[in-house]
């Protein structure tokens, strides 16, 4: 997969999502994962939420030590899902809003965490709150499930990047599903409002999971979209697992899909989707929506 001449910089980031580690936890695709992952040449990895099923210790251990040994290998970034919360321990935050994160945060430092690598910047928003007002819609079954963006993460993001060089590749991640994607379900709460403010974070590439059904998108308005699946056995529709490794170049931004084939005990390169950078100069390549097949 090399870059075409002249579209360098170049940030190649890894982004699986989803592990849920406990009961669901498919082993031989983390196996897969572990060994496969690092020969990939990314600039990084990123998980994007729901590494435990229940928030128990032990999940939270099993996540904890797949991603130390990972980092041996690459910098990784991780932001919590809404598995990864203990929302009983304070729902509506009536206990403080820090309770329902502490376990989390005995395993992984951070909520809210920022990474610069060579070429880019990534950054974590928090779109889990558990049971909270902000994420509360008509759907009683959504309660604790749901995701949302306040304004005060989108603001804090936006700024970073504002602060960040121009030259470097903006990234942020979500564990929420930003786009309706495969299920046709809005994994945050309020999303139009999150649209318009997601767009004004000058944000690249979006990458988020939540579905457990990958995809390639971009918002209207031009940031694209990488949705990375489940590596547990709840995936949608008994479809194959997908993570999905991401390229941001110079005047574009490719999601490539890697789908697991279980027969076979191995990751194998699928579709591959492109999309303009915004704000990028517009020298080649891509119109909105995506020129597949590049
Ligand atoms: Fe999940
Ligand atoms: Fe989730």
């Amino acid at each position: 997969m090399a870059a075409p001449q002249g579209s360098q910089p170049r940030v190649v980031i890894a982004h699986i999502s989803d592990l849920h580690f406990g009961g669901f936890a498919d082993l031989q695709q983390i196996e897969g994962l572990e060994e496969f992952l690092p020969s990939l040449g990314a600039t990084a990895l990123v998980i994007s939420g729901d590494v435990s099923q229940r928030a128990r210790h032990g999940e939270f251990q099993a996540a904890h030590m797949f991603l130390y040994r990972l980092r041996q290998r690459l910098p990784a970034l991780i932001v919590p899902g809404n598995h990864d919360i203990e929302w009983w321990k304070s729902p509506f935050g009536l206990l403080g809003e820090q309770r329902k994160y502490t376990k989390y945060l005995r395993y992984f430092a951070e909520l809210r965490p920022e990474l610069e690598v060579p070429g880019g910047i990534i950054v974590g928003a928090l779109s889990g709150y558990g049971v909270a007002l902000g994420s509360l819609t008509w759907n009683l079954r959504d309660m604790a499930v749901k995701g949302h963006l306040p304004r005060s993460e989108t603001n804090r993001v936006r700024k970073i990047f504002s602060k960040a060089s121009p030259d470097l590749a903006k990234v942020l991640v979500v564990h929420h599903n930003v786009l309706a994607g495969g299920t046709g379900r809005m994994g945050l709460a309020r999303w139009r409002s999150a649209h318009r403010r997601l767009l004004e974070t000058g944000a690249d590439v979006i990458l988020c999971g939540h579905d457990h059904y990958e995809g390639a998108g971009q918002i209207e308005g031009g940031v694209a979209v990488s949705t990375s699946g489940t590596h547990s056995y709840r995936q949608r529709g008994g479809r194959p697992s997908v993570f999905n490794l991401v390229t941001v170049e110079e005047t574009s931004v490719h999601i490539q899909h890697f789908r697991w084939v279980a027969d076979e005990r191995q990751f194998i390169p699928s579709d591959k989707f492109s999309f303009a950078r915004k704000g990028a100069p517009k020298v080649a390549v891509s119109v909105a929506g995506g020129d597949q097949g590049l």
